[in-house]
């Protein structure tokens, strides 16, 4: 513990809102959220999310932000301090997060060939051209790698520069212009002709397409998009004075990210139907659409280029915080130097992206029973639908009914310097809604369910 303070930095009070908003908006509510929407039957899953984001979001976001803020230290630590026989749930907010890295790395890269080809004014804007020309990208072999590389070295550079300087400093000049730039392409994209189809698949919701995997898809967008269950904002909270109002803090981060979720939504869904794309198309569907949004923009070149930017931009404050979790652990527990760690999850994570990577070109051959499923997707698999609500749900556990509802009171209040206003909220949440919820839905999730129906 003599390391804790050792190279660690501290946020100041916007800075830590700014770079926990930074972290939550990312690739999943810009690139994430339209799809899973598209493909889970519009507005009822915006509602189901919405749900979910009020109940469990704000529950685990404000646990995760005390526990951080309390022990100072990163997850592996915080665990061990609170309730040391569950600090394997702080193993889980190392690994996940790293696991995680490794492929966010990947689309990062996706995200930078779209700048580099909308630069060149070379994106397809009409439906077969665009969905072809993304499917060769993503399937080739060397330059989705190095666009990979190129995007882990930005992150490594940012992340060695340490809290203060790197992140808290990016975050504040370019989140509020994302939200600038969603706005205009979102108001494009509602205003294009046949877009009333797209809002109305968006906003009405049709509850015959209410599902248990729509809420499956909804609980694992919560915990992705928020950035929890893997210990980031323990991480952040631990760069947090301990005079600090947190529970706003839990209220006003998942607030922005759905926000900037529910703004990508209008961006593309609209687009989608004026344009006759597919909205069920999946993972590359803002790939596909936004290319015809922006030619159908005066200058779209130069939108599509800023664009891209942006989404490149929330994309790293997003990764950086991943790879802070595992370098706060190297650091703490090995008193390394932040360069040295930052260097070594950057390069490690790179490595492993080599052959996720490939495994969506020539290496697609090689799949993991159960399901199936290719190297990129088997690990996004182990990461999001089963290492992830684990890690809340035990999360839930800990703090309802181990470290205790007053413990976790006094370090939300700085030992009752403050009212914790939703605190029966959130011990009911905590203690049991929570916790069911996620278990159930995991069950679901891993396939266990399957088995009986
Ligand atoms: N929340 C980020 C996003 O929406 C991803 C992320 C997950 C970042 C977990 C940090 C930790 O893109």
């Amino acid at each position: 513990m003599e390391n804790q303070s050792k190279d660690r930095g501290s946020f100041s009070k916007l800075g830590f809102i700014l770079a926990a908003a930074g972290s939550s908006i990312g690739l999943g509510n810009l690139w994430k959220f339209p799809y899973l929407t598209g493909s889970n039957g519009g507005g009822v899953f915006v509602i189901v999310y919405l749900v979910i984001i009020a109940t469990i979001g704000f529950t685990c976001m404000l646990g995760e932000m005390a526990i951080g803020k309390y022990t100072k230290l990163n997850p592996i630590g915080a665990y061990g301090k609170i309730a040391e026989k569950w600090k394997f749930v702080g193993v889980l907010g190392v690994l996940v997060p790293f696991l995680i890295v490794t492929y966010y790395n990947i689309i990062g890269g996706w995200i930078m060939k779209y700048i580099v080809e909308s630069l060149l004014g070379h994106l397809p804007a009409i439906a077969g051209d665009s969905a072809n020309f993304f499917t060769a990208h993503i399937t080739a072999s060397t330059s989705p790698i190095v666009y990979t590389l190129i995007f882990v070295i930005i992150n490594a550079v940012i992340i060695q520069a340490g809290v203060n300087e790197g992140i808290e400093r990016a975050s504040k000049i370019l989140m509020p212009l994302l939200f600038v730039l969603l706005l205009i392409v979102a108001f494009r994209s509602v205003t294009l002709p046949g877009a009333v189809e797209g809002i109305k698949f968006y906003l009405q919701p049709d509850f015959s397409k209410l599902s248990f995997n729509t809420v499956t898809a909804a609980l694992g967008q919560c915990f992705f998009s928020l950035s929890l269950g893997m210990g980031a904002m323990i991480t952040y909270g631990s760069y947090l004075p301990d005079n600090s109002h947190i529970e706003q803090d839990a209220v006003l981060v998942p607030l922005l990210d759905t926000f900037a979720a529910l703004l990508a939504g209008f961006a593309i869904l609209p687009a989608v139907f004026a344009f006759g794309f597919e909205p069920s198309a999946g993972p590359g569907l803002i790939f596909i659409t936004l290319p015809a949004v922006f030619d159908a923009m005066p200058f779209g070149t130069l939108w599509a280029t800023v664009f891209f930017f942006l989404v490149l931009f929330a994309a790293i404050t997003s990764s950086v915080s991943l790879v802070e979790n595992p370098t706060a652990w190297l650091i703490d527990s090995y008193g390394m130097d932040r360069k040295k760690a930052a260097w070594i999850v950057c390069i490690v994570a790179f490595l492993i992206a080599i052959p996720e990577s490939l495994s969506m070109g020539v290496w697609s051959g090689i799949t993991f029973p159960p399901m199936g499923l290719n190297i990129f997707d088997e690990i996004g698999y182990i990461a999001e639908s089963l290492l992830m609500p684990a890690a809340g749900f035990f999360m839930c556990i800990v703090i309802g009914w181990v470290w205790g509802i007053d413990n976790f009171a006094k370090a939300v209040t700085n030992n009752g310097e403050y009212e914790f206003k939703s605190k029966k909220y959130f011990e009911i949440m905590v203690k049991y809604v929570a916790p069911a919820a996620i278990f159930f839905i995991w069950l679901n999730s891993s396939g266990i369910l399957s088995i009986f129906s």
